[in-house]
């Protein structure tokens, strides 16, 4: 098991996961971050630190289908393990559904 971010975290990018996380798995991409599944220890303090609530296990219905999205991306982009600054318009994408359609992003973020 592994814990996944979801789609609620594109555009969105509070960073506040990175901060708690032991053992630094969160990868970053322009507008959204990802857990690399074999890194992940499953300590589970994350996962109510995300305002959007984008973190969950992979063994929930919704985690299961955004596990190969994470797996792919943090294979190449960079690890993150500072929190930046969220972009001004996060709390505007906050409540918005099918985000992967619209926003998705596959360039990589800076990393830190
Ligand atoms: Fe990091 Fe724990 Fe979250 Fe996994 S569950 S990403 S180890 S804080
Ligand atoms: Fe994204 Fe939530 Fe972390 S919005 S960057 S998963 S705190």
């Amino acid at each position: 098991m592994t814990y996944v971010v979801t789609e609620a975290c594109i555009k969105c990018k509070y960073m506040d996961c990175v901060e708690v996380c032991p053992v630094d798995c969160f990868y970053e991409g322009e507008n959204m971050l990802v857990i690399h599944p074999d890194e992940c220890i499953d300590c589970g303090v994350c996962e109510p630190e995300c305002p959007p609530e984008a973190i969950v296990p992979d063994n929930d219905a919704e985690g299961e289908k955004w596990l190969e999205l994470n797996r792919e991306y943090s294979e190449t982009w960079p690890n993150i393990a500072r929190k930046g600054e969220a972009p001004a318009d996060a709390d505007q994408y906050r409540d918005e559904s099918g985000k992967y359609e619209k926003y998705f992003s596959a360039e990589p973020g800076e990393g830190s």
